[in-house]
């Protein structure tokens, strides 16, 4: 092995964008067989890099080596000519596209006189996708396929072309466990095929059950290398934010019940929301753990006037009321910053300030002139607040790194002040020094007394933060449990609970 070429070497990397230094002399390599992770702060340049390799961006200066061949990368189409394959963080497919479409884009299977041979297309597909027991007609629409399964096809997608290496860029952030415990056997039987993989996440536990080394970027350097098993993760941490992080959740709990300021009466809703009741109090952090697909985010949803409500009653401060759009439950004092904030609203070709006042903007029009100290201190105080990394207010949203575009959506909602915050997922695909931030926001604006009700999927997350958590599964509440009794084996019993 020690004498064998590396299958991959990146050497000396430079990257500069206008405003960014993205890639400061970096190196990398990859073995054959090997999982090599990615791990940085949100803007350390973790996509900048694979992108070169992929062939999206150009390089500025340095090198890329294959095989020990030295092996300029200035497409797409070199990057696979050369068998590398990348799952990208963005998702770039088209929703009308049938799978079998999806899978065979750009090395349709020619038949005569220029046509392509649709059938075979879709009965190669229909094999390959039977082969990762994927259980979905190969003419499906991607369109109607939840985010977790495009993810899956894009990888199935990657891996049918004798990929030699393939790069994940946050693969798992929306991906349930069990597609996981998947995409993790995958990644296992690819590597025992002897393909290179670089694998970027944010999620710590995930690099030390898949990763052989970790290589961590901070301000687009590297900081180092080090094999997986022989780190810890603190170390990790404090590499990657440049600090220790001690006493990462930092919840201060309210020293009494405030009263309440939302009730919900055996609300039913859309398809999946059956018979919820339970209330939210003034100044509390309120927990919605559960499954999957249990129904949490449809519950938000409805108190947000998404989803009609087809049965019970919703009470603000006592009063009953009637939510019926999101115009209704902005007035009402409600927002919610949604799961899928790549999908719901970010505006990649508009600027910073743009997109986090968007709600603001009746505030900042006043008369017939724009208030434009008001605005420029709305953006500064959350471009700080929530430490979003721009080179300034101006930039466009599309060009700031993956997390730091959720940062901005979060404070689109912030800006608006609301007194009913609803928060789905809010640490997905943010780094962990920014989780520790938006940790640290959620306990003053319930100081302040805003009441916040936090979907999230990460346990440890849940019975840190909350002062109470309700399980819900199969669209109703099934468990309500105060901050001084929930463990995570109290909340995954009411979870998996058969009703
Ligand atoms: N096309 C572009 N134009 C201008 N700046 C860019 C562009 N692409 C990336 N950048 C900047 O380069 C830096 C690195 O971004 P990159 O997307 O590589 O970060 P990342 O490590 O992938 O972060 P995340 O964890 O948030 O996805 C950021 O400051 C980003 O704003
Ligand atoms: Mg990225």
């Amino acid at each position: 092995m020690s004498e064998q070429a590396k299958l991959l070497e990146m050497v000396g990397v430079h990257k500069r964008f206008p405003g960014v230094y993205a890639l400061r002399d970096v190196t990398f390599d990859l073995n054959a067989g090997e999982v090599h992770a990615l791990l940085g702060e949100n803007g350390a340049g973790k996509s900048t890099l694979i992108k070169i390799l992929g062939g999206i961006y150009t390089i500025d200066e340095g090198d890329i080596i294959i095989d020990g061949v030295n092996t300029p990368i200035n497409s797409v189409a070199d990057a696979q000519k050369n068998h590398i394959s990348i799952i990208h963080q963005e998702l770039a497919q088209v929703p009308h596209m049938t799978i079998a479409e999806n899978i065979f884009l750009g090395k349709e299977i020619p038949g005569p006189f220029f046509t392509v041979r649709r059938g075979e297309m879709v009965k190669k597909a229909q094999k390959l996708l039977a082969s990762y027991d994927f259980d979905v007609p190969a003419d499906t629409p991607l369109g109607s396929l939840t985010i977790a399964q495009r993810q899956m096809i894009e990888i199935i997608k990657a891996v049918s072309f004798d990929a030699r290496i393939l790069v994940m860029d946050e693969p798992t952030s929306s991906l349930s466990d069990k597609e996981v415990e998947f995409l993790f056997r995958t990644i296992k039987r690819l590597k025992a095929d002897g393909v290179g993989i670089i694998y970027i996440s944010h999620r710590i536990s995930e690099l030390f059950a898949i990763s052989d080394r970790v290589t961590v970027l901070r301000d687009g350097s590297v900081i180092g290398t080090r094999v997986t098993r022989e780190v810890q993760q603190n170390e990790l941490i404090a590499m990657m934010v440049g600090r220790e992080l001690t006493n990462y959740y930092t919840r201060t709990y309210a020293p009494q019940r405030g009263d309440e300021v939302l009730r919900l009466e055996h609300i039913s809703s859309g398809e999946l929301v059956r018979d919820v009741s339970f209330s939210l109090y003034k100044g509390e952090i309120l927990g919605l753990a559960g499954l999957v697909g249990a129904g949490r985010s449809e519950i938000c949803r409805t108190i947000f006037g998404l989803d009609p409500i087809l049965q019970g009653d919703i009470y603000i401060n006592g009063q009953k009321v009637k939510i019926s759009s999101p115009e209704d439950a902005m007035r009402l004092g409600i927002a919610l910053v949604p799961e899928d904030r790549k999908k719901e609203g970010i505006f990649a070709i508009k600027d910073v300030t743009f997109n986090i006042t968007l709600k603001v903007l009746r505030q900042i029009i006043r008369g017939l002139r724009m208030d434009r100290s008001f605005e420029k201190h709305v953006v500064a105080e959350h471009i700080d607040g929530l430490s979003i990394k721009t080179p300034g207010p101006g930039q466009l949203v599309g060009n700031l790194s993956g997390g730091n575009q959720q940062k901005v959506i979060i404070a689109r909602w912030l800006a608006t002040k609301p007194a009913i915050l609803m928060l789905d997922e809010p640490t997905r695909g943010v780094d962990v020094g920014a989780k520790a931030e938006i940790y640290a926001i959620m306990n003053d604006l319930a100081k302040q007394g805003v009441s916040i009700i936090m979907v999230s999927s990460e346990l440890p997350e849940v019975i840190n933060m909350s002062d109470r958590v309700l399980v819900i599964g199969g669209g109703t509440v099934r468990g309500d449990l105060d901050r001084h009794e929930v463990t995570q084996e109290k909340i995954m019993t009411y979870a998996t609970e058969e009703m």
